[in-house]
C-alpha cells in the first residue's frame, strides 16, 4: 500500500459511510443500523446493514462487508487505490500520485487519460454538430427526429465528420499517448501500421456517461439506411458494458423520486422520453441486461418497467432479459407497446400522459410470458402442453414460494390442467437444474467445530464492540487457545493495532490486509448482542470456557497415548493417526 496511512485515515475520517452507500443503495433507518437491499446478491427483504457509529456495512444474507473503501471497491469493481481516489475526490481531499505504487499508478493514469480523451472528443463532436458547415445533414437529421436543442445540449450529442482522420488530428494536436488513443477505441490502427484512422465517421454521436458523469464511451448512428445502423465504442478500461446504463447519471434522482424506472432499448427512446418529462428512464443500448445492471438499478428504484417494441425482435429481447429480473427478485413489469411503435415514436406521437397511462397497464413478467406462449402455441391440447413446457423454467426462477404457488394456480386455471400436474412439472424442472448443487449439501457438519467457532467469534465480537476489555483478553492468553487459525490471526491483528478509543473501528478496518478479513470483521462488529454492564463477566466466562475445552481435549488425547504405550504398538499407531488427523483438521479450518 503506497498511499500514506495518514491520507487514508484522513479520507475515512472525512467521509460518512451512510452518505457514501446512499448514493447507490436506498437505506432506511431501523434501530441502530440502516437497512437496504443488498447490491451484492439478489434479495427482496433488506438484509444489508450499515452502521454509522462504526462506519461499517455488513450483509446478513451474503456476508459482504467492510468499510467505505470496501463498499466502493466491490460496488464499482475497482481496486483499492481507485476507491481511495474516488472517495478523496468526493470529499475534496488531495492525494499526491507519487504515493501510489507504480503499476497502480499506470492503470489510474490510463483511466484518467481515457476519460480526458473521451471528454475532449465529446467536446469536439459536439462543437462540430453546432458549428461545422459539414454538419448540416446531422442537424437536419436530429430535427427530423424531433429532439430539442435543450436535450441535444444536455446529453452532449455530436457529429463525427465524414473523414478518416478528424479525431486522429485532435489526438495528435493534444499529444495524447499512443496507448490511450488505441485503448479508447476512438481510432484504429491501419493495416500496415502506418498510423491511425477514425472509428466513427459521418454519424450522429451519443456520448455515454458513467454514473459519475465521466465520458466512458460513444455510440454513433448513421443518418440514412446504411449498415451498421449503430456503432459503439468497444469495451475499454473505463467502459464496461455489463455495468453502464445510458442516461442513469441524469435519471437517478428521478428514479428515486418516482420509485420506479423505465428501461428502454435505444438512445432515441431514452432521449424522447426524457424530453417529454419522463425522466425516470435508462436505456440498455440493445444489449442483454446483466445482473450488475439490475443490482445497480435496485439502488435507485424498487420497481422496474421494461418497455419493448411489439415486434418479434422486441419480444425475444424481453424474454432474454426477463430471467435476470426474476432471479434478482425485483418487481418487474413488462410494457409492450402497440404494434409498430417504439418508445420514441410512441411518446413523440401521443405524448407524456398517453405513455404513462399505457404504463399503468403493464403486466407482470408471468402474465407477459403466458400471453406470448398462448400466442405462439394456441390453446389446443398440444398447444397447452407446449405452453406449460415454456412456463416451467421461468417458474423455477421465482424464489418466493408463496408467489410461485399463486402463479402455478393461475397457470393451471388458464390451461385447464390439474394444479398438481403443473406443480409436478415445475418440480421436475427444478430438480434437473439443481441436482449438482444438492449433492454438495450432504457434507456433514462438525458440531464441535461449529460450537468452538461460535465462541471464538463471540470473543472477537466483544473485542470489537468493547475495546476496554482488550487488556483483559490479552492478559488471559485465550487467543492462543483458539481452534480457528483464521480467527486467531484476526484477533492477534486487532491486538497489534495501536488504538485509542477514537476512531477505533476505522483504524481496525484500515489495518486489515484483505477484503475477506474486512468482511469478517464487519460481520463480528455489526451486532453487539451483549449488555454493556456485564461485559467483563461475560468475557471472562467465555474465555475460561474456551481454554477449558481446549485443555480438556488435549489432555484426553495425551492420556490415551500414554496408556496405549503400555499396550500394543498398533493401538499407539491408531492414536497417532487420530492425533495427526485432528491436527490436519485444525489446519484446514
Ligand atoms: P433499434 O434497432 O431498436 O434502434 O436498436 P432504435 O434505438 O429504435 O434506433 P432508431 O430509432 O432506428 O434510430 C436499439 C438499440 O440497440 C443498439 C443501439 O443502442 C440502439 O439504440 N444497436 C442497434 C446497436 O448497438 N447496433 C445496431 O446496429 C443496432
Ligand atoms: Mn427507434
Amino acid at each position: 500500500m503506497y498511499i500514506p496511512e495518514e491520507k487514508i485515515s484522513e479520507i475515512l475520517t472525512a467521509s460518512d459511510i451512510v452518505d457514501v452507500i446512499s448514493e447507490s443503495v436506498i437505506l432506511k433507518k431501523s434501530g441502530m443500523n440502516f437497512f437496504g437491499l443488498c447490491p451484492f446478491h439478489s434479495e427482496k427483504t433488506p438484509s444489508f446493514s450499515v452502521n454509522a457509529g462504526k462506519q461499517i456495512f455488513h450483509c446478513f444474507g451474503c456476508s459482504a462487508g467492510g468499510n467505505a473503501f470496501s463498499f466502493i471497491m466491490k460496488y464499482h469493481g475497482i481496486t483499492f487505490p481507485e476507491a481511495v481516489k474516488m472517495l478523496a475526490r468526493k470529499y475534496q481531499i488531495i492525494i499526491e500520485t507519487q504515493s501510489i505504487d507504480p503499476s497502480m499508478r499506470r492503470t489510474l493514469h490510463l483511466k484518467e487519460g481515457l476519460f480526458r480523451l473521451n471528454k475532449m472528443v465529446m467536446e469536439y463532436y459536439s462543437d462540430s454538430l453546432e458549428t461545422s458547415k459539414t454538419a448540416d445533414s446531422a442537424r437536419d437529421y436530429l430535427k427530423k427526429r424531433e429532439l430539442t436543442d435543450q436535450i441535444i445540449g444536455q446529453f452532449k450529442l455530436g457529429f463525427s465528420q465524414d473523414s478518416w482522420e478528424s479525431v486522429v488530428t485532435v489526438i495528435k494536436k493534444n499529444k495524447t499517448s499512443r496507448a490511450v488513443a488505441l485503448q479508447s477505441g476512438l481510432v484504429l490502427e491501419r493495416k500496415q501500421k502506418t498510423g491511425f484512422y477514425d472509428r466513427f465517421r459521418n454519424r450522429v454521436m451519443f456520448p455515454i456517461f458513467d454514473i459519475n458523469m465521466q465520458v466512458a464511451g460513444f455510440g454513433g448512428r448513421v443518418m440514412d439506411d446504411s449498415m451498421p445502423k449503430y456503432m459503439n465504442s468497444p469495451e475499454t478500461p473505463v467502459y464496461n458494458k455489463s455495468r453502464i446504463l445510458y442516461g442513469l447519471h441524469a435519471a437517478k434522482q428521478f428514479c428515486r423520486q418516482k420509485g420506479f424506472v423505465y428501461i428502454v432499448e435505444g438512445y432515441f427512446d431514452f432521449l424522447a422520453l426524457f424530453q417529454h418529462g419522463i425522466k425516470n428512464t435508462v436505456a440498455s443500448l440493445g444489449t442483454a441486461l446483466t445482473k450488475n445492471h439490475v443490482r445497480i438499478l435496485k439502488g435507485y428504484a424498487k420497481k422496474m418497467i421494461l418497455v419493448f417494441d411489439s415486434d418479434a425482435a422486441g419480444i425475444s429481447a424481453a424474454k432474454r432479459s426477463i430471467k435476470v429480473f426474476l432471479k434478482e427478485g425485483v418487481d418487474t413489469r413488462i410494457l409492450v407497446l402497440p404494434k409498430d411503435n417504439d418508445p420514441d415514436s410512441y411518446v413523440m406521437k401521443y405524448g407524456q400522459n398517453a405513455f404513462n397511462e399505457l404504463a399503468k397497464n403493464a403486466g407482470t413478467v408471468m402474465q407477459f410470458l403466458l400471453q406470448v406462449a398462448i400466442e405462439t402455441h394456441g390453446m389446443s391440447v398440444e398447444g397447452r402442453i407446449n405452453i406449460l413446457n415454456d412456463m416451467k423454467q421461468p417458474l423455477t426462477l421465482i424464489d418466493d414460494s408463496a408467489v410461485r404457488s399463486l402463479y402455478v394456480k393461475e397457470l393451471s386455471e388458464t390451461l385447464q390442467i390439474d394444479e398438481k400436474a403443473v406443480l409436478e412439472k415445475v418440480k421436475e424442472q427444478y430438480l434437473t437444474q439443481h441436482t449438482k448443487k444438492t449433492s454438495l449439501i450432504e457434507k456433514t457438519k462438525d458440531e464441535n467445530k461449529l460450537e468452538s467457532d461460535r465462541r471464538e467469534e463471540q470473543v472477537l465480537s466483544m473485542m470489537l464492540n468493547y475495546p476496554q476489555i482488550l487488556p483483559r483478553i490479552k492478559q488471559s492468553g485465550v487467543i492462543e487457545y483458539f481452534y480457528s487459525e483464521k480467527l486467531k490471526h484476526l484477533a492477534k491483528k486487532i491486538m497489534s493495532i495501536d488504538t485509542d478509543k477514537e476512531a477505533f473501528m476505522t483504524k481496525i478496518m484500515a489495518g486489515m490486509e484483505t477484503n475477506e478479513d474486512r468482511e469478517l470483521i464487519a460481520s463480528f462488529a455489526i451486532n453487539d448482542f451483549f449488555l454493556e454492564d456485564d461485559i467483563e463477566v461475560k468475557a471472562l466466562s467465555m474465555m475460561n470456557r474456551i481454554i477449558k475445552v481446549r485443555k480438556k481435549q488435549e489432555n484426553t488425547l495425551t492420556n490415551k497415548i500414554i496408556s496405549a504405550k503400555k499396550g500394543s504398538n498398533s493401538e499407539i499407531m491408531d492414536l497417532l493417526k487420530q492425533k495427526q488427523a485432528e491436527i490436519q483438521q485444525l489446519h484446514n479450518r
